[in-house]
């Protein structure tokens, strides 16, 4: 009775409740898709016993490249298609702060060679430097590293003693630590002019992180290090220059701007479904205690801890409490299911 009676309510098309899934250790693995999530996508889009579809979004403390691109190599991967609608990476929320730095010098780290840049002028920074242009320009700023053939053509040409830096923008995983730390400092200690005299900057530096994960699941068989590994490492060494840590606004989940942003994503997706109004109850399905458990807590959305990512029952109880435990993103989904029918 129970499920006729829902699927009469449900037949009028309104969804009984949402998805908001992670992607690193619940959906895929490194470049490989988890198998469960393919059944778990396939039974929102349809094909359950109520043969209704419930709505969904990707949210990933992940990024490096645009949110087309990202949602194009997901669709081949998953089977079904995701859009950009329904897509929120790291660093999409900066799309925000474009206007504020339009006329800014900025630093973008994270990523590999210039792609970073090419979000960030897609969101409409306008000018954009890489730490790869900066040892272009003087190879002297780090002397242990040598440009790379596909770094060096990457690289812009640009005289940094004339070029004044505002903010440094860490969108994604940086791939050469030492570097980008050193150009950091630089930065941060010469006021902006790399290479400079020790000063302080008229306005201080903006330091911005995307993504706060010290650790994250890919495909090897123990969690790695992600972003907030870099930012540790990087305020370890400003600390031991200067005795204390430098000022910076964090993004990413479990961050509330974050989740806000989500909401206001999941709601303009559904409102294409033709959704209006209050959202239904969000399942937020992830595998990342510190980062997901705590995101969805503090925004009041139930969660589900799948076991093939970061968190392993292995280690214990999770530092953050779940809703749910789940194996894998396919057993979740379906308990979250029939919680709400
Ligand atoms: O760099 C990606 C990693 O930090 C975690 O991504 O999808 O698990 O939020 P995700
Ligand atoms: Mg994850």
């Amino acid at each position: 009775l129970t499920k006729c009676r829902t699927l009469h309510e449900h037949s009028s098309g309104r969804p009984p409740l949402a998805f908001v899934f992670d992607i690193d250790g619940v959906l895929i693995r490194g470049p490989k898709v988890i198998p469960a999530a393919k059944r778990a996508l396939a039974m929102l889009e349809g094909n359950n016993e109520w043969g209704i579809k419930i709505p969904y979004i990707l949210l990933t403390n992940g990024g490096g490249v645009g949110e087309e691109y990202r949602c194009h190599r997901l669709t081949k991967q998953l089977g079904f298609e995701i859009r950009p609608s329904q897509y929120i990476q790291a660093h999409t929320i900066l799309k925000t702060f474009a206007p504020k730095f339009a006329d800014e010098h900025v630093l973008v780290l994270g990523g590999k060679l210039d792609r970073v840049r090419e979000v960030a002028e897609g969101y409409g920074f306008k000018n954009v430097y890489t730490t790869l242009d900066v040892h272009a320009w003087n190879p002297s700023v780090w002397p242990f590293h040598e440009l790379t053939s596909d770094e060096r053509h990457s690289a812009k040409l640009v005289d940094f003693s004339q070029t004044p830096i505002s903010a440094a923008l860490v969108f994604h995983d940086p791939r050469n630590w030492s570097l980008d730390i050193q150009i950091l400092c630089d930065i941060i200690l010469s006021g902006g002019i790399i290479g400079g005299p020790y000063r302080a900057a008229e306005k201080p530096i903006e330091l911005i992180f995307c993504n706060p994960d010290l650790l994250w699941r890919s495909d090897f068989s123990r969690p790695r290090l992600g972003q907030g590994a870099f930012k540790e490492a990087f305020q370890a060494v400003y600390k031991a220059l200067t005795g204390s840590e430098y000022p910076y606004i964090q993004y990413g989940k479990p961050t509330e701007a974050t989740y806000r942003f989500a909401e206001k994503v999941l709601k303009a997706h559904m409102g294409q479904l033709g959704w209006k109004g209050k959202l239904p109850p969000v399942g937020h399905t992830i595998d990342n205690p510190e980062s997901d458990i705590a995101g969805a807590n503090a925004a009041g959305w139930p969660s589900v801890l799948v076991h093939t990512g970061v968190y392993e029952p292995s280690q214990g109880p999770p530092s953050q409490r779940p809703t749910y435990e789940a194996d894998d993103v396919e057993a979740g989904v379906r308990w979250a299911i029939e919680r709400e029918m």
